[in-house]
């Protein structure tokens, strides 16, 4: 007997859930897609410890007779393709079949549904992936689907879920993009009880981004839109000043799919040209709308990539529509000038130390007063580009990234100061109000300790805005506050690979804190800097691992000269 045996549909669901369902977030964005895909124009989400507990997607679309709703759970069963032809052009959010079986196999799934045109729905409840009760029951139009306890069953996958706050924030950024995407449909999200959002059906998108994403993001968006042939985009950018750190609030809707597409974000950058400072994202929030024959969302199991068929023409649509927001917000530019501002917040003012030696540890204070005649001969420190520190050395010459210095000088003192004691922030006489993102505010609430352990004193203030008290004694200038804004960007950076929390705020502090490029050093400020980076535990490198110097060796520039 041959050894290949096909499997049980029970066994291939489990599979495909590995596929599509990673984590509540997941979960989420199949049931809302499918209510959109019903036609709601209602749809509420509840949420029970970010969605690990309990996620519930209740929409007012077409429902769902007793046999359909029978068969929804039956693998690669789906109203919404028929052919390999329909595949070319998909019209629908869904398209797989795969969404709810996958679901109902690694949590336990009930489902209320009722098409318009019946006075009763049903009631199924499943267990490990097949409807167990199934019974006539009186519920409102929709459906209304709740999923508890995701995975389980599958305790490997459970395992590998991150904190309820961190789901949560997931689950969170999932609503936020179907809400931005669709701000026709009446969005409700209800998180352990407590109504974190209520979206009222709007036709204006700047009203729904101010809804999601603050005042401050609608106030700084610059309208674009263009089209040629039968692709068009319209949509935000943002002030390049608004340009954030990491990506993420990059929002691109390909025919109402919330998508990830480099080709789209690299038109964007393109059309950003010479205003974006590097190593910045602009968000942005893009409608494109194509034929659906010119797109293939059946890439990827998240349904999240994209492969267009006239890559050209779509990138060069995006890019002419982001010039053009341009040209036209230029009639203002300083709307759009980029405040690349750089704030002096230097704080070395130590005094100097007597002995300019550079050695790897502190060499202790010296006891005696210093000898003059002892004294080294003059070091000379040029500044290059108000950027870079030159100086000369036995073996050949070392150069000194200004700001990284200062960041590792800075994250040292902080951490050996939280040895002793919590720092005691600078009190405002006038708190600041800062408005917050609610994923900013999901920040805010996971760092918590070590934000305040720093020395900032945050207090809830109203809906999306919070109170700063205090600020962190390295902080020069606390200013309007845009800092905090920076700091926990900064700290929820993906690239950054510090696990410690505290350690995560402090050198974000640290960065903040520190000289920045474009500052102007003089001959003693350069001297103490030095000092003080090789009385650092690590001078070599910053907190977030980039060096702090180079050394280039005679050796290495002889070669380079073919001496
Ligand atoms: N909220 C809903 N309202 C009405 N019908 C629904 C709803 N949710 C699911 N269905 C029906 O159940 C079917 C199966 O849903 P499921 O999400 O598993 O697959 P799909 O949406 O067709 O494809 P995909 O796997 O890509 O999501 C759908 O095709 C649809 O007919
Ligand atoms: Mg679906």
């Amino acid at each position: 007997m041959g050894k290949i045996r096909v499997l049980d549909e029970w066994v291939a669901n489990r599979i495909a859930a590995g596929e599509v369902v990673e984590r509540p977030a997941s979960v989420l964005k199949e049931l809302v897609e499918n209510s959109i895909d019903a036609g709601a124009t209602e749809i509420e989400v509840k949420l029970e410890d970010g969605g690990i507990r309990l996620i519930e997607v209740s929409d007012n679309g077409d429902g769902m007779t007793k046999e359909d709703a029978i068969l929804a759970f039956r693998r690669h069963s789906t109203s919404k393709i028929q052919t390999a032809d329909d595949l070319q052009e998909i019209a629908t959010l869904g398209f797989r079949g795969e969404a709810l079986p996958s679901i109902a196999s690694v949590a336990k799934v009930t489902i209320f549904t009722r098409p318009q045109n019946e006075q009763m729905g049903t009631y199924i409840l499943t267990e490990n992936g097949k409807p167990r009760e199934i019974s006539e029951t009186g519920t409102r139009k929709g459906t209304r689907v709740i999923v508890e306890n995701l995975f389980y069953n599958v305790p490997a996958r459970k395992k590998f879920l991150k904190s309820i706050r961190t789901e949560y924030k997931h689950s969170l950024n999932t609503f936020i993009r179907f809400a931005l995407g669709y701000p026709n449909i009446r969005f409700q999200l209800i998180s352990n009880g407590k109504e974190v959002f209520l979206l009222l059906e709007t036709d204006s998108i700047t009203k729904r981004i101010k809804d999601t994403l603050g005042t401050d993001f609608s106030e700084n968006i610059i309208e674009v839109g263009h089209s040629i042939d039968e692709i068009s985009v319209k949509g935000f950018i943002t002030k390049p000043s608004f340009a954030r750190k990491s990506r993420g609030y990059d929002y691109i809707y390909v025919n109402g799919r919330f998508v990830k597409s480099p080709l789209v974000s690299a038109a964007v950058k393109n059309g950003y040209g010479a205003y974006l400072q590097k190593g910045r994202f602009p968000p942005y929030i893009l409608f494109i709308s194509i034929p659906p024959e010119l797109v293939d969302p059946n890439i990827h199991p998240s349904k999240m990539a994209v492969r267009f068929k006239r890559e050209d023409a779509i990138f060069h649509t995006v890019l002419k529509a982001v010039e053009k927001g341009f040209q036209k917000a230029k009639t203002t530019p300083e709307k759009i000038a980029p405040s690349i501002s750089f704030k002096k917040s230097i704080t070395t003012k130590r005094e100097p130390t007597p002995h300019r030696v550079i050695t790897k540890k502190a060499s202790p204070p010296p006891q005696e007063e210093p000898d003059f005649f002892r004294m080294e001969p003059e070091i000379n420190f040029y500044q290059v580009h108000n950027m870079f520190i030159f100086v000369e050395t036995k073996n050949g010459i070392l150069v000194v990234d200004q700001h990284a210095a200062h960041e590792r000088v800075l994250y040292e003192q902080v951490l050996e100061r939280l040895k002793s004691a919590s720092l005691t922030g600078q009190r405002l006489l006038f708190p600041i109000v800062l408005e917050m993102t609610p994923q900013e505010m999901e920040t805010i609430k996971e760092y918590k300790d070590a934000i305040e352990h720093l020395g900032f004193e945050t207090r809830a203030y109203g809906s999306g805005h919070i109170l700063i008290e205090a600020f962190p004694p390295f902080i020069k200038e606390i200013g309007n506050g845009e800092i905090l804004h920076e700091i926990l960007e900064d700290i929820t950076s993906p690239e950054i690979e510090e696990p410690d929390k505290l350690k995560r705020v402090a050198a974000s502090i640290a960065c903040k804190a520190a000289i920045k490029a474009g500052d102007k050093l003089s001959q003693r400020e350069m001297q103490n800097l030095f000092d003080m980076l090789f009385a650092t535990e690590n001078p070599f490198s910053c907190p977030h691992g980039r060096p702090t110097v180079i050394e280039l060796t005679l050796n290495e520039l002889e070669r380079r000269f073919g001496r």
